[in-house]
């Protein structure tokens, strides 16, 4: 039999009785989160979602409440009736905000029941919480657990933080359409069909980027909105195909703006929500020395080995392999894990095959080790290593010197194209400092990286796709440059050397924010539409209606978006994005607990003139 609420009302949280509060009646609501049975006494340990309190059911003061209690199982709703009284020295728990206290019950009522959970609430230590699939099946349920609780709390108070720094700033927050026409980010669309237009397509956002856009020819001067956009690309462990950005845009913006309004703005979410102050100033680095020294345009800056460029010292090798690398105009570079050179040949197959995964053909290492029968007094070394026949002893020992071995460290040397061996050295860093836990997790680097190339080039179609989006300005010592590879065919090559007004934010190795200054001349978007290899026709049909807009005052104009989850990642020292969205979907984009996508009936898709082909 439940009890009902009635006019009943909780006078405090289960997160909040100490001991200034011995002697209050008060009324508690919540979960049975554990109960313990000890005959004439029962313990309930109480969990709302500001914590657990420990109230006790007598059965001599409080007959008809022990009974009751008698029935509670785990995950009941009840509410408790009470007083606060001081635990006994010895039962006080230190580890409970709440554990000098405890409530003795006068009366229960129970609220709702529950049938047993699918799986355990409370376990000791990420690795033995149940298996993902099922925590998302339930996802309501595993919300319950308060490391969650504790992460979607943090979530929102970090858009309420965003929400404080641009209206403080004078920003004005413009909602805008989920039904849109696509606009091109690089992904895929996806696509609502349409009912009153038959056979017609609206897309959902991959971002508001063209609506942020118009705003500032609207003349609103500085936009913000909390945009969900849905983009429909391969996932990965800090991907979802529905987001949340920050998304901002100002007039009258140049770079510097931009890069002082997104530290300005992570500044203030890092120390209101964490307490973690970044530096006011901001490091920054152009593209192209984040991708030489790290590999990767978002560097993680929390730990060093950085990759060090052996191609000057093997130019004229006669090993084949390496001389046709250098002579296609690729690289031959290395990282150097201190210390390292006890990797067995096992750990080295592991990291070729690591390595492989992003297209290098082999790993090839050099060691520094104690010569055999000890190092002697002098602490000497010598150099061992998987390219001792083909370079020889000479060369090995130049390349190491070159690389700053010292005794007991590992080189690792990949050679390829110059995409293949910033990729796959660049992850290999990351690999290494994550198994010899050379990360400081305390730290927070935060990076402006600058430059970005304007375009991305396809080799096998060799055509050249926007590197950020296609509204996004070139710089201007590369705009003569720009305006000949388009116009001139012969030259089209040009575009690859090209870079935009483009930046990233980065914080330990996570791409949070990205922007540009915007094209707002009309005829230079014109142009960058014709480098991206559409007609006047289709970027009219597609574009027409910007075009046009950007002939009747445009003022100039940039901004950025900082990705809500990645940020809270970070706060919440997660690396699973999945750990900060309440209702997330698999890395295969499904909903387990909705069970979507899933199928419509066949009415629907003919009112909607849709037919599913096999
Ligand atoms: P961009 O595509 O760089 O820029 O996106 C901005 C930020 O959004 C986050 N992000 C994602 N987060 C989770 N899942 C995803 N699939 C995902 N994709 C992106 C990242 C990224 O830095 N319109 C431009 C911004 C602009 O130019 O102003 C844009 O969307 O943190």
């Amino acid at each position: 039999m439940l009890d009902v609420l009635g006019t009943l009302e909780r006078t405090n949280t289960c997160g909040e009785l100490q001991a200034g509060n011995v002697g209050e009646s008060v009324v508690l609501m919540g979960w049975v989160a554990k109960k313990r049975d000890f005959g004439v006494f029962t313990f309930i340990d109480l969990r709302d979602r500001e914590g657990v309190t420990q109230v006790v059911v007598s059965e001599e003061t409080a007959r008809e409440a022990h009974a009751k209690a008698k029935g509670l199982r785990g995950e009941f709703v009840i509410a408790v009736k009470g007083e606060v009284v001081a635990r006994d020295e010895g039962a006080k728990n230190t580890k409970l905000p709440t554990g000098d206290i405890e409530v003795k019950v006068s009366e229960i009522l129970v609220l709702n029941d529950a049938n047993v959970l699918p799986f355990q609430l409370e376990v000791a230590g990420s690795e033995n919480l149940a298996a993902e699939d099922t925590r998302l099946k339930y996802r309501y349920l595993d919300l319950r657990r308060p490391q969650l609780q504790h992460n979607i709390r943090t979530r929102a108070k970090a858009v309420a933080a965003i929400r404080e720094y641009f209206d403080e700033r004078g920003f004005i927050e413009i909602e805008t359409p989920i039904l849109l026409k696509s606009t091109p980010e690089g992904a895929r669309d996806f696509v609502v069909p349409s009912r009153i237009h038959t056979g017609k397509f609206f897309a959902l956002p991959q971002s508001p980027q063209i609506l942020k856009q118009l705003t500032m020819i609207s003349g609103f001067d500085k936009y913000y909105q909390i945009a969900r956009c849905f983009r429909d690309e391969d996932l990965r462990a800090d991907r979802q195909p529905e987001f949340t950005q920050l998304d901002m845009e100002m007039s009258f913006a140049h770079q510097e703006m931009a890069y002082r309004e997104m530290q300005g703005m992570f500044n203030h979410i890092f120390a209101k929500v964490g307490g973690i102050s970044l530096p006011a100033e901001w490091p920054r680095m152009t593209y192209a020395e984040a991708m030489r020294r790290y590999g990767s345009d978002k560097p993680d800056l929390r730990f060093g080995m950085e990759l060090v460029d052996l191609s000057g010292e093997l130019a004229g090798t006669d090993f084949a392999p390496f001389a046709s690398v250098l002579e296609s105009k690729g690289e031959i570079k290395c990282i150097v894990a201190k210390g390292k050179a006890d990797y067995s040949r096992k750990q080295l197959d592991e990291l070729q095959e690591f390595v492989k995964r992003y297209g290098a053909g082999a790993l090839a290492w050099i060691k520094a080790v104690e010569p055999e029968g000890g190092s002697g007094s002098d602490g000497g070394w010598v150099l061992t290593s998987s390219l001792l026949k083909a370079l020889g002893e000479e060369k090995i020992a130049d390349l190491a010197k070159a690389a700053g071995v010292e005794k007991g460290d590992l080189v690792l040397i990949v050679a390829g194209r110059k995409s293949v061996v910033a990729a796959s050295l660049g992850a290999l860093r990351i690999e290494i400092a994550k198994r010899e836990n050379l990360i400081d997790r305390a730290a927070y680097k935060p990076l402006i990286v600058t430059e970005f190339p304007m375009f991305e080039h396809d080799e096998e179609t060799d055509r050249y796709a926007a590197a950020h989006h296609p509204f996004t300005s070139p710089m201007d010592e590369d705009l003569e440059k720009f305006k000949t590879a388009v116009n001139d065919e012969s030259q089209h090559h040009l575009l690859g050397e090209v870079r935009a007004k483009a930046y990233d934010a980065v914080i330990n190795g996570y791409e949070c924010a990205g922007g540009s200054i915007r094209i707002h001349q009309k005829d230079v978007q014109a142009l960058n539409f014709k480098a991206l290899g559409m007609s006047t026709e289709s970027a009219r049909v597609q574009f027409g209606f910007f075009l046009d807009a950007l002939e009747y005052g445009t003022p100039p104009h940039g901004g950025f978006a900082a990705g809500i989850e990645r940020t809270c990642m970070i706060l919440c020292g997660t690396e699973n994005i999945r750990d900060v969205m309440a209702f997330p979907k698999t890395a295969s984009a499904q909903d387990l607990m909705m069970d979507s996508p899933g199928d419509v009936d066949g009415a629907q898709l003919k009112e909607l003139g849709i037919a599913i082909s096999d």
